[in-house]
């Protein structure tokens, strides 16, 4: 069935592992994932932006997911990410979602805490949980002095507060991940530090990573090779990854990763078999290599599988 992620996250913050969150715009996407999920027999989250929704529609989405479950067997949730108002909230709330993130990260703290609060009341009402954000995803670069950091990243204090007055379920953290294939200039970093105040302060609450995705080399290499350019893409490590899931991270979310898998098997088929024209022939194994990357993550990455 469709569920919450409630014991998802119970069982991930218990067992020291953190649940996949993958952003899906498409049936290959989707497919690619729930078989990586099923084989490894690991807890799972899919979750929809407001820009894959107006690409592919609501009900696509709903209808594909839901074919997932029936054909897979497999419980997930499916939530919306980073929704910037109530009406997209509601919307997908009514539409079938049983999770939804309520992103009022952009917006002054009372602000956020009352659209947090007005999103919780309606979802809880339903049965459906809330995700929140409190900070600005920025990378490393972008605060650099402590003073500029503790302007971006998320204050600890505040945390409690905001997680006390909204009632929300789960909480996006900033400690230097940010989105997409260029993360860190130099040396990935993270602050850890802070994390583990943000833990010890929320015993028992799961908190979320955006901006995970670790930007494969290998996928990187292989678009370079077969006509790409993305030079200097550089992710989250797997081991900082695999870190935040023992420190009560129980979500990460990874779009960047599939859009790499899936990009550079095309590239890579479609420069080898020029005469190829026929879709199924590169999404069959662009399909397979996000399968491939996911259950890799699953086992040795979010060390969710057979969880
Ligand atoms: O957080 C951003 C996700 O990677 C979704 O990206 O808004 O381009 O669909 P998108
Ligand atoms: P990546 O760009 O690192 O994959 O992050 C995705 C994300 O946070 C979606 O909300
Ligand atoms: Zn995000
Ligand atoms: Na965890």
């Amino acid at each position: 069935p469709l569920v919450t992620s409630k014991e998802m996250f119970k069982k991930a913050y218990d067992g020291l592992y953190a649940v996949g969150a993958f952003n899906v715009n498409n049936m290959e996407i989707i497919q690619g994932i729930v078989d990586a999920a099923k084989d490894e027999q690991a807890p799972l989250i899919l979750q929809v932006s407001a820009g894959a929704r107006k690409y592919a529609k609501h009900v696509y989405l709903m209808k594909l997911v839901e074919a997932a479950v029936e054909d897979s067997g497999l419980s997930i949730c499916l939530h919306l990410d980073h929704g910037e108002d109530f009406e997209i909230c509601k919307s997908c709330i009514d539409g079938g979602f049983t999770s939804v993130m309520i992103d009022g990260s952009k917006h002054p703290f009372e602000e956020n805490i009352a659209i947090t609060r007005k999103v919780v009341e309606y979802a809880h009402d339903r049965g459906v949980v809330v995700e929140a954000e409190l900070g600005r995803l920025a990378g490393i670069e972008d605060a650099v002095s402590v003073s500029s950091r503790d302007a971006t990243f998320t204050d600890p204090d505040q945390a409690v507060e905001f997680v006390q007055r909204t009632g929300v379920d789960s909480l996006a953290i900033a400690i230097g991940t940010s989105h997409g294939a260029y993360k860190f200039k130099g040396e990935p970093m993270l602050d850890f530090e802070r994390l583990e105040k943000i833990s010890k302060l929320l015993p028992d609450f799961p908190l979320v990573l955006h901006g995970a995705s670790t930007v494969l080399p290998e996928f990187v290499d292989l678009c370079n090779t077969y006509g790409g350019h993305v030079p200097g893409a550089k992710g989250v490590p797997e081991d900082m990854l695999l870190k935040a899931g023992k420190m009560g991270v129980c979500k990460i979310n990874i779009d960047t990763d599939l859009r790499l898998a899936m990009t550079a098997s095309i590239r890579k088929h479609l420069a080898e078999n020029p005469g190829d024209f026929d879709p199924r022939q590169y999404l069959k194994p662009a399909r397979e290599a996000i399968k491939n990357m996911v259950k890799h993550k699953m086992k040795n990455v979010l060390n969710c599988s057979g969880k």
